[in-house]
């Protein structure tokens, strides 16, 4: 069920995104920290926009060894983001020492765990050539999502398109956050296989992840309350 939107602040230092995020006054968005922004500005990033009142979804995509994870998981617990991933492909060893690793000393996990199924980069065609992966991407990705939920994580990312199937197998309580998600007659960008936040909500995604046509507005604040009001309906 349609939760909120979340802002991919693809960003390359502290500057940008804090100066991005200066614009949305007293309203507290989601925001999704990827790889680029957390290279460059390190833990101390997350801790800022955590400080000022931000959700934050810290998207590091970690795939290792289970003790590897477990400890990198534990490294990143303290910053108390409310969500964090991991690739699937990963195992679900690994998975559940992820979950050990975010787990603290009284038993208690505070931040939720998804798991990437296949990148919607990745096409069937290369999993079979390059993954050596026969099945249909559409399976392998269901199949990913059902080692998830048995590894005991709370969800995954996957395209819009896939959230009614994977809440058939998982069940509606199985997160499903789905980027790929622009405004209907907007701009795609790289992305191919896209969707309205009106027709993600039709689809059943719980959190929808969208960037450029949030960043790159003349009025991001604007763009992002016309995103949750599509994606919300009645209850923006
Ligand atoms: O700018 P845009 O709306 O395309 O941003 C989408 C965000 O979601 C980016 O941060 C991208 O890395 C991420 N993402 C994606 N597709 C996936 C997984 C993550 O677009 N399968």
């Amino acid at each position: 069920m349609a939760k909120d939107v979340i802002i991919a602040c693809d960003m390359p230092d502290r500057e940008s995104v804090i100066s991005f995020l200066g614009r949305f006054e007293g309203e507290k968005p989601w925001v999704k920290i990827g790889m680029e922004l957390f290279y460059a500005a390190g833990p101390e990033i997350v801790r800022e926009i955590k400080a000022r009142g931000f959700r934050i979804f810290l998207d590091l995509k970690l795939c290792d060894i289970p003790n590897t994870v477990r400890g990198a998981m534990r490294s990143l617990r303290p910053l108390g983001v409310d969500i964090i991933n991991l690739h699937a492909f990963g195992g679900a060893e690994m998975m559940r020492a992820a979950l050990e690793g975010l787990t603290d000393e009284n038993g208690e996990r505070k931040t939720k765990l998804i798991a990437v199924t296949i990148l919607t980069s990745t096409s069937e065609e290369a999993l079979r050539r390059e993954l050596l992966i026969e099945k249909p991407l559409a399976e392998t990705c269901i199949a990913y999502a059902a080692n998830a939920q048995a590894a005991g994580l709370d969800g995954v990312v996957c395209s819009p398109l896939e959230s009614g199937v994977i809440h058939e197998r998982c069940g509606a309580g199985f997160l499903t956050v789905t980027p790929g998600v622009r405004f209907a007659g907007g701009e795609r960008g790289d992305q191919v296989r896209v969707t309205t936040p009106e027709r993600a909500r039709a689809l059943g995604s719980d959190y929808i992840v969208m960037g450029r046509p949030i960043t790159g507005a003349a009025d991001p604040v604007a763009a992002w309350r016309r995103a949750r009001a599509e994606f919300l309906g009645g209850e923006a």
